[in-house]
């Protein structure tokens, strides 16, 4: 009689003492094989793993008793499972409730086809992967780790989404920050550092007063308290000269890519429109601006995304299509296309016209005016990244405003307790406050 097979589906990202005692009990059954799941699998039902599949596989193939590996591309296991149709399937017992029940349901029905068994170890109690990932994320990044991260995101999950960032205590907001949606856990994949933010909150209009490095400075504060990647605003680039150096000052802090848009001269924020006297460039000039950042940028994962602002500026469709096809042949490695419309409409014909383009980029979309539409259907229009450019700032300021008023309207604080957090909540912000 052959070798009963046995089947373990893992992340494996930070091996502990409970995969080892699951393995070395599904040794004593048969052989193992590993289902290691895709970076994507994990990703569509939690964080991104730190080490990418390739590293995983490195570990779990040199594991003791582990006898073949496999990718496991989704969380799903009976795809898996009907081709290989082992004898036993190993799992911990964690996962009886929560997001993982029914996918355990789905593993005894499949079994059942062919009178295989699943057997479940105890869980080991004292560690778990949360808490490794908790500790992972004190220690912090690295400035490369970080970088390489918003690739591994488009290129893993349905749609990216960005929160914007201004200081350090908003990205911690955006790094810890976790709700739950439809059954699952849900956070943000990372920070957008908006020029509007920056510029509102130190009192300037959005019109690139703001220099580079008091910028940087910002992004070093949140760098310091977070892991998550960074796309910077970089509104025009500046001047073609001075974008290359900004390129690389990005790249060495660990930002992931920088958005350009198509404009010249005096940038206004998009969001007056045409309200305001704002000029597109041509798309030569733009296309030099985008290669000069392709050529001096040092690593392969950093990105330069171009915006086009032709749908803001009412130049239409056809000159927005047109300028994705150029901007893409000069390198560009995604697209941003801004709207300032109430409806989604001319963002998803721009999707739907940028499915026709010989080549393929990332499109980025920025939904402040039509905000009433959903990841999902930005996502299902083949959008890869959404930002919500400027929410926590805006959160803030009428807030601020509020308490402002009444403590002087009542000559005293008391009123305005209603509009602020308690002193306790507010030391527990940082968890660190002694
Ligand atoms: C920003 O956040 O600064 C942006 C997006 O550039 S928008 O304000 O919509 O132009
Ligand atoms: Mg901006």
């Amino acid at each position: 009689m052959s070798t009963p097979t046995v089947y373990v589906g893992m992340s494996a990202d930070l091996i502990h003492p409970g995969h080892i005692n699951i393995l070395e009990q599904a040794a004593e059954l048969g052989d193992v094989i590993i289902g290691l799941l895709t970076d994507a699998a994990i990703a569509s039902y939690k964080r991104l793993p730190h080490m990418t599949y390739e590293q995983r596989y490195r570990v779990v193939e040199s594991l003791k008793g582990v006898v073949k590996v496999v990718p496991q591309e989704t969380l799903d296991y009976v795809p898996n499972l009907e081709r290989l149709r082992p004898d036993y399937v190993v799992h911990g017992d964690d996962w009886r409730t929560g997001v993982q029940a029914e996918t355990r349901q789905r593993v005894i029905d499949a079994l059942e086809q062919w009178g295989g068994r699943l057997v479940e170890v105890p869980y080991t109690q004292g560690i778990s992967s949360t808490q490794l990932n908790n500790s992972v994320k004190q220690v912090g990044t690295t400035p490369a780790v970080r970088l390489s991260r918003l690739r591994r995101l488009i290129d893993n999950k349905p749609i990216v989404r960005m929160m914007e960032a201004h200081n350090g205590l908003t990205g911690l907001i955006v790094e810890t920050t976790e709700a739950q949606r439809d059954g699952r856990r849900v956070e943000f994949d990372g920070m957008w550092s908006s020029s509007l933010t920056d510029s509102t909150s130190r009192g300037k209009p959005d019109i690139e007063a703001v220099d580079i490095s008091s910028r940087l400075q910002n992004i070093n504060d949140m760098f310091e308290v977070t892991t998550k990647p960074l796309i910077f605003d970089g509104d025009t680039g500046g001047k073609p000269e001075h974008f290359s150096f900004t390129v690389r000052s990005l790249e060495r802090l660990g930002v992931s890519a920088v958005i350009i848009e198509d404009k010249e001269g005096l940038k206004r924020n998009s969001l007056f429109g045409t309200e305001v006297e704002q000029t597109q460039s041509s798309i030569e000039d733009f296309c030099t601006r985008l290669a000069i950042g392709k050529q001096v940028q040092v690593t392969d994962d950093f990105m330069i995304i171009a915006r086009i602002e032709s749908l803001i500026l009412d130049k239409g469709m056809e000159d927005a299509v047109k300028r994705a096809e150029a901007y893409i042949d000069a390198g560009a490695d995604g697209i941003m296309i801004h709207s300032r419309r109430k409806e989604p409409d001319e963002i998803f014909e721009f999707c739907a016209r940028a499915e026709q383009l010989p080549t393929h980029v990332p499109i980025v979309v920025v939904p402040t005016s039509y905000n009433h539409v959903s990841e999902q259907e930005l996502a299902d229009r083949g959008v890869k990244v959404v930002i919500y450019a400027n929410h926590m700032l805006r959160a803030a300021y009428p807030q601020m405003v509020k308490v402002a008023e009444s403590v002087l309207h009542h000559g005293r604080s008391l009123e305005a307790d209603q509009y602020l957090a308690p002193i306790a909540d507010a030391l527990a912000i940082i968890p660190d406050n002694r």
